[in-house]
């Protein structure tokens, strides 16, 4: 797949990027869509392939203890303080090429557009290996490694075949003992976070590229009505408890108080009817909610609301209701010094600038809790995402690439940032 590094110009290096991403896209749990959830089989090969990739670099990627790939490209000195570049390897069911993983693979490219320069910062790529929740229904388990929150209660969580964290993090061949050498002990500079924008903002304003100026704040929960199964034949329509119709009044719901709160979003993503036979009234629904704000108030309080209306219906339906978290996660501003910076690398490679929010959430969030941290957003055509219709632009990820050298290169003359100093 590469050719020599220094043998390319900017366009072929983004041609190479957008097939890359086509390689890892082969690497799925599932034969005719993209799937590649927390250490299942496929993350094996993804990182074969990024090895192979990072070869000719002479770098050759370590697998820490909850599976994220960490590659080192060396600074002007030993020792150099790193600045950390990454996105995660995991996608959502069905997922487009970009999520996530269009992030590793500009990291890379940066590297061998290095074409051997260094910079007086080392770079640490990183490819989480968990950032979406699908398995476990717990988010950032790979970025959640790297700040020390790998607690004993997230290792007991188990997936829907009764494997917890821990037996999976064995099952891929990795010691659950060197969980803790995930952390980050050195003093990172920064992190740095390439995404798509998964979203319609820039595909509107015609612009290639944004700097992140924060991520929103989200909440997951998993719900449950349970009333009690019955004949559907039999039973009269006054006599039933009927888990699945109180969900849908609260689903309803749900939409219809989410479109009163501007900014806000709240989606019931996943819901499952139990014994789920066309004639049996449902006696019991599981489901999940996400709400997501850019103020953290705001978002507890539509929480609230939410479960409340909940409770009432439940109440009137003769149904019980009850819930539990999955994430609270505050929102996240992104390091400023670093944004200034990506907007000026951004002016600089001759692109339109935008500054936005992230309705999406990101491993950012969970490194900015101990490392300065920023992102940049590539154009996401038709702002489809978390779907096979997902893509990007060679020209938007030839500007990426053109802005993230001009990025490096302010960086590595900024005494400011070079001269900081670790945040405990
Ligand atoms: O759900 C999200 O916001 C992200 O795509 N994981
Ligand atoms: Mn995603
Ligand atoms: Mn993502």
């Amino acid at each position: 797949m590469s050719v020599p590094i220094a043998s390319k110009d900017r366009k072929a290096r983004a041609r190479e990027v957008l097939a890359r991403c086509d390689a890892l896209a082969r690497f799925s749990e599932d034969a005719n869509s993209l799937r590649r959830t927390f250490l299942s089989p496929p993350m094996h090969n993804c990182h074969a392939e990024i090895a192979a990739w990072l070869k000719p670099l002479r770098i050759s990627p370590k697998i820490d203890g909850v599976g994220n790939l960490r590659a080192l490209y060396q600074g002007a000195k030993l020792d150099a303080p790193r600045l950390l570049i990454g996105s995660h390897l995991d996608t959502v069911p069905n997922a487009g090429k970009y999520d996530g993983i269009l992030g590793v693979v500009l990291a890379i490219a940066l590297l061998e557009e290095l074409e051997g320069r260094c910079h007086p910062f080392a770079i640490e790529i990183v490819g989480f290996s968990e950032e979406e929740g699908v398995r476990f229904g717990v988010p950032f388990i790979g970025s959640r490694a790297l700040v020390g929150r790998i607690e004993d209660d997230l290792l007991e969580q188990r997936d829907w075949n009764g494997i917890s964290v821990r037996e999976a993090i064995q099952q891929f061949g990795l010691d659950g003992r060197k969980i803790p050498e995930a952390k980050l002990t050195h003093d990172p500079l920064g992190y740095l976070e390439f995404h798509i924008e998964q979203g319609p903002v820039l595909d509107k304003l015609d612009r290639p590229l944004a700097a992140v100026e924060a991520i929103v704040g989200q909440t997951r929960l998993a719900l449950r009505f349970l009333g009690k199964a019955n004949h559907a034949g039999t039973t009269p329509m006054d006599a039933r408890y009927d888990a699945l119709a109180g969900a849908a009044e609260w689903m309803s719901f749900v939409e219809s108080h989410a479109k009163q709160i501007s900014g806000l979003v709240a989606t019931a993503g996943s819901i499952e009817a139990k014994p789920g036979a066309t004639n049996v009234i449902p006696g019991e629904v599981r489901l999940t909610l996400d709400v997501r704000h850019k103020s953290d108030e705001k978002r507890s309080r539509a929480v609230q609301q939410l479960t409340g209306r909940g409770t009432e219906i439940a109440k009137n339906r003769g149904l019980s209701f009850q819930w539990s978290g999955l994430l609270e996660q505050k929102a996240v501003p992104m390091d400023d010094l670093m944004t200034r910076e990506i907007e000026a690398a951004i002016r600089n490679s001759g692109c339109e600038l935008h500054r936005m929010t992230s309705g999406a959430g990101h491993d950012a969030m969970i490194l900015a809790e101990r490392v300065p941290s920023a992102m940049i957003f590539l154009r996401s055509p038709g702002g489809i995402s978390h779907d096979p219709a997902e893509k990007v632009l060679l020209e938007d990820v030839e500007a990426a690439i053109e802005a993230g050298m001009q990025l490096l290169d302010r960086l590595a003359d900024s005494k400011e940032f070079l001269g900081r100093v670790y945040r405990a």
